[in-house]
């Protein structure tokens, strides 16, 4: 996600951004920039690429003297990264500059309004709809027209704000994004994450939502969302840089597990509107959506296992057919794709070269194509016909887990709206699935907290040597994810099967003490995967289920039992994969392995 700078004091504010930004380029962003109030007007300048560019393009910093700043570097949601789309934004008379990290969920509505007020737009983001609203209700005061701001802006949002006017003041608010305040020996800071101002303070306050910072050279204040005075305690960063861009956690892989509630919360939100599904970047009529006749899920690794989830739920709710296919089969078994097909590629990266292929493969026969992926501006969102993205932020550990979730969730939208449009879920089904869909983060947030407990238990199996996952229909899919997340992080074989198929073969290798993970969450399959549960443990193996919440007769068959919240059957993978990621990622850290680069692996596969 992106990264945010600012600084108020007696030294140059340029270089001083430039460097913060560097401890936060692990973020992972696609362009940067920096505005200084010069003693006259506010500079900016920005430019797409690494933050080498701009460091470049301002000499260090030296061309742009000032003793007031904020810097950014953008990890691009609204719009490509180009350098029109880069932070900061000005309003149109260039007194107030923004940076801005997070998601305006109603930036559209807020930005057709101010164009009808004559407002125009250089750039295609949300964040420039922040800079002119604030440009909007100011009449001389920051805060009274921050405040304005804050309660109209819907979605998450952390905000770094100078005004031109004011050129003795740094402002700071936040909503669902972190921002905090450093308080320095020569000057004060803002910054997304601690790692920026380890350099110049170890004294941090945290904002807490809907709190403003007002920044002097000395001091340090701050108001709540009604302008109001409030006192808060600065805490003291005892973390090392390392530690501090893991967030505190110990890897990146454990900080992207904990952030899958926002994760989904961001993918999902925005597509909510009133009770109802709207995916706005989807550009299909109606007409088109109920014209399709076929859909093609096309992806590799986790990617490719969202789809074998989203199969389940297209045909179940949509009765849309759904073939899924893994991109590097796809693109040489010349498919057979007929008119009214949707051929759709999942990815992350939005660079995987055999996801490209089967793209470009689609688009030479002709076939409406849609990339569901994670990196806006990649090849593959830049290259297929609609885009819909996933709003995970920068995934940094090569194992993918929230942008698996964002995926998946991405995948019920879709599901959901093509059933609505078609007429094969009543309103009132559809209600309920969008109710259960925005339990999700609360009840991913409930499972992250059994965090000790799968650890005791993952510990067990740090010298296993073969696990495997069984599960039918979406425990299926489940279980392909969840031997994938333990094999490429923890070295281990293992193999996931769908659990009617182990007597055709796989049964022969279950011996004493061999970890076979149940997948059982399909009420209507549960009879059967416990007899399969009875099946591999008489011949020797323990068998840890992941199972709803109320389902206990399981305990019966299995030796250790996690239990997830109840949800819609169609949802379910998003919480039984929780404790699989949490169980992966302690059998890895248990065994000393590379958590966040295992070996062999990229992040993103771009050859064939
Ligand atoms: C999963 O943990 C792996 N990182 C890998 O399977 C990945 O999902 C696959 O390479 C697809 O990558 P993409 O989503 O960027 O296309």
């Amino acid at each position: 996600m992106c990264g945010i700078v600012g600084y108020i004091g007696e030294a140059q504010a340029a270089p001083i951004l430039l460097d913060g930004l560097s401890r936060l380029e692990y973020r992972g962003y696609d362009s940067a920039g920096i505005a200084v109030y010069d003693g006259t007007d506010i500079q900016v300048k920005k430019a797409t690429g690494r933050l080498k560019v701009l460091s470049e393009l301002t000499h260090d910093g030296v061309t742009m003297p000032g003793t007031l700043g904020i810097g950014h570097t953008r990890w691009a949601t609204h719009g490509a990264p180009t350098d029109a789309n880069a932070h900061p934004h000005y309003n149109s008379t260039e007194t107030i500059a923004v940076v801005h990290n997070g998601i305006i969920e109603n930036y559209l509505k807020v930005k057709k309004r101010l164009q009808d007020k004559g407002y125009e737009f250089q750039s295609e983001t949300d964040t420039e709809v922040v800079a002119h609203l604030l440009d909007y209700y100011y009449k001389g005061e920051p805060i009274e027209a921050i405040t304005k701001v804050m309660l109209r802006l819907e979605g998450s949002y952390a905000l770094g704000i100078i005004f031109r006017d004011h050129p003795d003041v740094l402002y700071a608010v936040r909503k669902d994004s972190p921002l905090i305040v450093g308080k320095g020996a020569e000057g004060n800071l803002i910054a997304s994450d601690v790692p920026a101002v380890l350099k110049y303070t170890r004294e941090v306050y945290f904002i807490q939502n809907e709190e403003i910072a007002v920044l002097n050279k000395e001091d340090i204040s701050f108001r709540n969302v009604d302008g109001e005075p409030i006192e808060k305690e600065a805490a003291t960063i005892e973390w090392d840089i390392n530690a501090a861009e893991k967030g505190g956690y110990e890897h990146f892989m454990l900080k992207e597990i904990y952030e899958q509630p926002k994760t989904v919360r961001d993918t999902l939100n925005p597509r909510l509107k009133d009770g109802r599904i709207v995916i706005e970047e989807l550009g299909m009529t109606d007409e088109e959506i109920r014209a399709i006749q076929k859909i093609h899920i096309v992806a590799c690794g986790s990617a490719y296992h969202t789809g074998v989830t989203a199969k389940y739920v297209f045909e179940g709710l949509a009765r849309i057919p759904v073939e899924v296919d893994l991109a590097s089969e796809f693109r040489y078994r010349n498919p057979i794709l007929e008119e009214g097909a949707l051929v759709i590629i999942i990815s992350q990266s939005g660079e995987t070269a055999d996801s490209l292929a089967a793209l470009r493969e689609a688009k030479t026969r002709g076939i409406q194509t849609l990339g569901i992926v994670n990196v806006v501006g990649s090849s593959i969102a830049r290259e297929a016909d609609k885009v819909m993205y996933t709003w995970a932020g920068p995934e940094i550990a090569v194992a993918t887990t929230k942008a698996y979730s964002a995926q998946l969730v991405a995948q019920y939208l879709l599901a959901l709206k093509f059933a609505q449009v078609r007429g094969t879920v009543t309103d009132q089904e559809c209600e309920g699935m969008i109710g259960d869909l925005k339990k999700l983060p609360e009840q991913i947030e409930l499972l992250l907290g059994s965090k000790e407990r799968i650890q005791r238990f993952a510990n067990r199996y740090v010298a296993a040597r073969d696990v495997f996952f069984i599960g039918r229909g979406i425990d299926y899919a489940i279980s392909l994810e969840g031997s994938l997340k333990l094999k490429e992080i923890s070295y281990i074989h293992s193999e996931a099967y769908a659990a009617g198929e182990l007597k055709h073969g796989t049964i022969s290798l279950i011996e004493e003490g061999t970890l076979v993970a149940a997948v059982a969450t399909q009420e209507a399959l549960y009879k059967k995967t416990i007899s399969n549960i009875v099946e591999v443990r008489t011949r020797g193996a323990f068998v840890m289920a992941v199972t709803n919440t109320g389902n206990t007769e399981i305990e019966k068959a299995a030796d250790y039992v996690i239990y997830i919240p109840q949800t819609n059957r169609y949802f379910t993978n998003s919480l039984a994969i929780i404790p699989l990621q949490l169980f992966s990622y302690y059998v890895s850290v248990g065994r000393g392995c590379d958590v966040d680069k295992p070996r062999n692996l990229a992040k993103s596969v771009t050859v064939e």
